[in-house]
């Protein structure tokens, strides 16, 4: 398997990529694959931030410790970076699509939850203004698309 590296996009990147990126590096990690995950927002407004609190809890809840991230902004380079970019909704999609510069850098961007990581496509749902268990919500779908994910990567 070549390595990849793989980036999960929401808008703060403070509640949702965070813990996308950290579930999907901690099971790279422990299946010894050469995969970097990373993620960003398609906003700046928390640059530089730790995770949300709500997303380090839920994290370490699962025994994964995300407090090595920090929130940062989409920025052109990442489309060459990248071999995969993945976005939690349709308008971070939108936003990501908006941005990118020709065929070989769109054709990096997906919905996260899409027919193969998922079985349908659905959007990983803003948790940062509701109530607590939207946190958990969101750590079971990207659980399930991360494995989907990994399965995919092993078998290219
Ligand atoms: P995220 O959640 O996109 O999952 O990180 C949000 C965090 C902060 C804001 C919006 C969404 N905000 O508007 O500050």
């Amino acid at each position: 398997m070549k390595k990849y590296n793989v980036l999960m996009v929401c808008l703060g990147n403070i509640c949702r990529s965070p813990i996308a990126e950290g579930l999907l590096q901690h099971k790279v990690n422990q299946l010894n694959l050469d995969v970097h995950a990373d993620s960003c927002g398609t906003g700046g407004w928390h640059a530089g931030e730790l995770p949300d609190p709500r997303s380090i809890g839920k994290m370490d809840e699962y025994g994964i410790d995300i407090r090595y991230q920090h929130s940062r902004k989409i920025k052109g380079s990442d489309f060459e970076e990248f071999d995969i970019i993945y976005c939690m909704d349709s308008s971070n999609l939108s936003d990501v699509r908006s941005i990118a510069k020709g065929k070989e850098q769109l054709d990096k961007i997906e919905l996260i939850l899409n027919e193969k990581t998922f079985g349908k496509e659905e959007e990983v749902p803003d948790p940062y203004y509701g109530a607590g268990d939207g946190f958990e919500f969101v750590y079971r779908q990207l659980d399930v698309a991360t494995d989907a994910i990994i399965e995919q990567l092993k078998k290219s």
